[in-house]
């Protein structure tokens, strides 16, 4: 009995021990990570793609693909990638997916929402591909923070975020969501717990509501781009806690922004592009603990103040793209402390000594581009000098390159464009900041020659070289192999171009136009297609045939081969430039029948042939030809034949008016290094014959459209089909041998600015019609068979003799000859009706015509840089919030 009790009792203890040791376990597994979380997790993970291409962050790297089940129970999420645990309960409570390249689309049902401990949500920078926000996060009533940036998500922000009431961090930027309807108003009279709030653009469409005063332990509040208009309640003065805010691109009425000077608290300030002027700086007086100040894009136009000076732990001050005027407060060289400061583009004057600048130690970016400064290049002598990244020193009216330079070992970008620096390029410059320089300009300058020039520059991550607009002599310099973008235009350099530049293998713009290179173009050119997207080797004297281009790769945007002597046929291998917009082949020795192959090139919108020995028919058309031709100049060959009728049906570009933003015709050559993304264009540039002179456009307008057919062998009548090319502005067929009549229909091209049939054996009468084309600014029919009488009024009165001289037949004002004995009077003329409407409408089109012809742009080459004001904000739309976030940290 006894022994049957021990035993009982020893069987207890082992059952009690062994249970005990079980709940143990099963405790421990418990906290370690709950089934049905786990499960809910992998089912989260399948609902989702990896896609490279899906988040932005040079981090980013995929942390679901370490989420698997492992062994008997399953593994231990809590250990997973980007899962936190509660240590007590083993709940899921923290998730953090951002930059994970996740991509698809996302809803109520997925198994996210079915962790309901979450405390804290990451799901930044991945692309839910336009989802709108699952109203299901409404079930999460425990998060804190939630981070829902840069996710593709759309639509309207859902009523049940703001059930969150326990939020104190809410970031839905750089989405294109709305916040109506839930609004900023209800948003802020629900989460009265938010200490960040960053909104950026989200489409908040509204005035700034008073209830945003009730969040009043913010800190962080961001509305960029928002579209905020209206005035600011002044109460937003009891938002004292703010630390950090930015208003930047909307267009409230900045008056109302006195409210900022109570905000004493305020380390960083953006009022980027919000239309402010000087009587906002006087609200900025007491913010003494301003450490980063960014104000342009605005209307200021006044002296820096000199209090700026009492700013004194300002690191950034960012006044570009303003009218800030007059000399600089000498206060502004005590701010000892700033590493960013940026003055470009302002009519600021003043002769300064470089080492006024330099003695702010911490500078690293350093813009002084644009104004009117005059920079002395003194010797620095042996006293430390800040180490700059980027240095933008144009048009500053140096004389020298400033020696200083040349211990400079941190630079990545190093602007000397536009100044008035002469003689040889010095030696040390083929190796300035050898290991960070990215892009250098030399461009504008008086630059001879090179100091050395078989030196082999140490460049190794150089990718943009612009010593364009000097007076360089002598051959090619060598050229770093980490090269993408090489402008040399407009010197005096000569030689031939050995296939030694095939070696360079990433560069993408070669410009070497107006120079005078000669001798053949080595064939392995042609290779380079792979990379290139810009080869512009106009007026220089290059000779033989023209190299096999695109026979592989097929990057290339722009060819110009003009004005040199090329010859030969073109290769036919150009029919694989399937990017190719912009073909110039113009005055060359080109001998070929009539490329109709080039018809299949689907994006190629200007094609010059002009002064070549292009012969024969034009043929019959292809189906799909031209789609997007908008320029086609074949003047001044040999071809033969119709004109080509049948192919205007199907010029469906010429046939779109379309006269909307001022745009010009560019190929973006923009490109990244790191972090960093250099929005850059080229521009297209031609020379045409416009309205009987040859006219250089340094830019061409995107809704330009033109044909020129002069001075060839076309016979035949003018085709009625010509009538279909609406779009049409210029059209030149002089000097043919065109025959019949004038047609009427010409009259339906209601946008003809240009008419030039001179030339030609054109009989019968100057249709009546013509006098409705309201542009007409320039008609010559001379020296044809024309008869009859010409038709009078509107337009045909500024015409002048030369106009109509050598038709026997012709009669009528200008021309003395007159068509009816004295006393009688011609007939009224049949004119269709024009609204006024319709006319001024055009007469805008004509203004923004006239624009684009007057742009004073050097060469057509568009440099955006960073700093171009539209270029920047489209960078910074696409790019740059994301890059700014991360640079500025997150406070908390
Ligand atoms: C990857 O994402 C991009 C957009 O970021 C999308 O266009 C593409 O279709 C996606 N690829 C796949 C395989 O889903
Ligand atoms: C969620 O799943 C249910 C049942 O499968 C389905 O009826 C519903 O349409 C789904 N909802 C969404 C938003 O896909
Ligand atoms: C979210 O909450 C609603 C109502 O409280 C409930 O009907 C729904 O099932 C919940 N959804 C999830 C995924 O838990
Ligand atoms: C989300 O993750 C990103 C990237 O890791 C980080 O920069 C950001 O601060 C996180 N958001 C929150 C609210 O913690
Ligand atoms: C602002 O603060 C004042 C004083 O603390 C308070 O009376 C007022 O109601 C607050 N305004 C708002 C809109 O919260
Ligand atoms: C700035 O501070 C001074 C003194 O602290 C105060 O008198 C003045 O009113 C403040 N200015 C503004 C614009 O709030
Ligand atoms: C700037 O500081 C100087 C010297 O401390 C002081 O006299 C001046 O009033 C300050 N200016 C402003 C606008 O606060
Ligand atoms: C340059 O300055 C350093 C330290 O200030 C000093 O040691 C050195 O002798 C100076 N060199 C010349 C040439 O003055
Ligand atoms: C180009 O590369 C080839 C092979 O890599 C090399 O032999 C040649 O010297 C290089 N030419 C130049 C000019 O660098």
């Amino acid at each position: 009995m006894g022994q049957l009790l021990q035993h009982f009792l020893l069987k207890c203890l082992l059952f009690l021990i062994l249970s005990h040791f079980l709940t143990q376990c099963v405790s421990s597994v418990l906290r370690s990570c709950l089934d049905s979380e786990r499960s809910a997790l992998l089912r989260l993970k399948d609902s989702f793609i990896v896609n490279r291409s899906a988040s932005y962050d040079t981090l980013a790297y995929p942390k679901v693909s370490s989420w698997k089940l492992e062994g008997q129970v399953g593994g231990d999420c809590c250990s997973w990638d980007g899962i936190e645990c509660d240590d007590n309960t083993g709940h899921v409570i923290g998730l953090d997916l951002s930059s994970s390249f996740l991509y698809g689309s996302i809803n109520s049902n997925n198994s996210l929402f079915l962790l309901h401990h979450l405390r804290r949500l990451n799901l930044s920078d991945n692309n839910f591909n336009r989802s709108e926000i699952p109203s299901a996060i409404g079930n999460l009533t425990r998060l804190s923070r939630l981070d829902l940036s840069w996710c593709g998500f759309t639509g309207q922000i859902p009523y049940e975020v703001l059930q969150l009431s326990n939020l104190v961090i809410l970031d839905l930027s750089g989405n294109p969501l709305e916040l109506r309807n839930p609004s900023l108003k209800s948003l802020s009279e629900r989460l009265l717990n938010l200490k960040i709030l960053d909104l950026d653009k989200v489409n908040v469409s509204s005035t700034i509501p008073q209830s945003l005063a009730n969040l009043s332990a913010l800190t962080y509040l961001s509305l960029e781009d928002c579209e905020l208009h209206g005035t600011f309640p002044t109460s937003l003065a009891n938002l004292t806690q703010l630390t950090y805010l930015s208003l930047a691109e909307n267009e409230f009425s900045p008056a109302t922004l006195s409210w900022l000077a109570k905000l004493t608290k305020l380390t960083a300030l953006n009022l980027d592009s919000t239309n402010s002027y000087g009587e906002v700086l006087s609200y900025l007086k007491n913010l003494t603990k301003l450490t980063d100040l960014r104000l342009p894009y605005n209307q200021f136009s006044e002296r820096i103040p000199s209090w700026f000076g009492n700013l004194t732990g300002l690191t950034t001050l960012v006044l570009h793209s303003n009218e800030f005027w007059g000399s600089m407060p000498k206060s502004i060289f005590t701010l000892k402390n700033l590493v960013d400061l940026n003055l470009y583009g302002n009519h600021l004057c003043g002769t300064y000594k470089l080492e006024s600048f330099l003695n702010l130690k911490k500078l690293e970016w350093l813009q002084l581009s644009s104004n009117h400064f005059s920079l002395l290049s003194t010797t620095v002598i042996n006293v430390t000098v800040p180490k700059f990244s980027l240095l933008t020193l144009a048009s500053c009216n140096l004389s020298k390159f400033p020696n200083f330079l040349s211990s400079q070992d941190k630079l990545e970008f190093l602007d000397l464009g536009g100044n008035k620096i002469h003689g040889c390029i010095p030696k040390w410059i083929w190796g300035l900041s050898a290991q960070t320089l990215q892009v250098l300009n030399l461009s504008e300058n008086f630059l001879t020659g090179f100091d050395q020039p078989t030196v082999v520059p140490s460049w190794t991550i150089l990718r943009k070289l612009d010593l364009s607009y000097n007076m360089l002599q002598g051959s090619l310099p060598n050229l770093p192999a980490s090269i993408y973008q090489f402008f040399v235009s407009n010197n005096l350099l000569k030689g031939e171009i050995s296939s030694g530049i095939c070696n360079l293998t990433s560069i993408t713009v070669l410009d070497l136009s107006n120079n005078s290179f000669s001798g053949m173009l080595p064939p392995c050119l042609g290779n380079l297609s792979e990379s290139l997207l810009v080869l512009n080797l106009q007026n220089n004297n290059f000779s033989g045939p023209i190299p096999r281009a695109c026979e592989k790769g097929n990057t290339l945007r722009m060819i110009d081969l003009s004005q040199n002597q090329l010859n030969g046929r073109i290769p036919r291998s150009l029919v694989n430039c399937n990017m190719l917009g912009f073909l110039n082949l113009g005055n060359n020795q080109i001998e070929d029948t009539y490329p109709s192959w080039l018809g299949r090139l689907p994006e190629l919108r200007i094609l010059i042939l002009r002064h070549n020995g292009f012969h024969g028919a034009i043929g019959e058309p292809k189906s799909n030809e031209f789609p997007k031709l908008r320029i086609l100049d074949l003047s001044f060959n040999k071809l033969t034949g119709c004109l080509p009728s049948r192919h205007f049906q199907r010029w469906k570009a010429m046939k779109v008016v379309d006269i909307g933003k001022l745009r010009y015709l560019e190929a973006d050559i923009s490109f990244e290094v790191g972090k960093r993304i250099w929005v850059l264009d080229f521009s297209y540039s031609m020379t045409m014959t416009k309205a009987g002179v040859e006219t250089k456009y340094e830019r061409i307008q995107d809704f330009l459209v033109a044909i020129d057919l002069s001075s060839n062998k076309f016979d035949g009548c003018i085709p009625e089909d010509i009538q279909m090319l609406k779009a049409l502005q210029f059209l030149n067929l002089s000097n043919n041998f065109l025959s019949g009549p004038i047609p009427s229909s010409l009259a339906n091209l209601s946008n003809l600015q240009a008419l030039d049939l001179s030339r030609n054996k054109l009989s019968g009468e100057i249709p009546q019609e013509l006098v409705q084309l309201t542009f007409l600014g320039f008609f010559n029919v001379s020296h044809n068979q024309l008869t009859g009488p010409i038709p009078q009024g509107k337009q045909f009165g500024t015409f002048e003799n030369n106009s109509f001289e050598g038709n026997l037949g012709l009669c009528g004002n200008p021309l003395s000859k007159k068509c009816y004995p004295e006393g009688l009077s011609p007939p009224p003329p049949s004119l269709s009706k024009k609204d006024d409407g319709e006319d001024s409408w055009l007469q805008f089109g004509w203004k923004a015509i006239m624009l684009g012809y007057g742009s004073g742009v050097v060469n057509g080459l568009v440099l955006g840089y960073l700093f171009n004001p539209m270029k920047h904000k489209l960078f910074v739309k696409y790019f740059g919030r994301k890059m700014q976030n991360r640079r500025r940290g997150r406070m908390n």
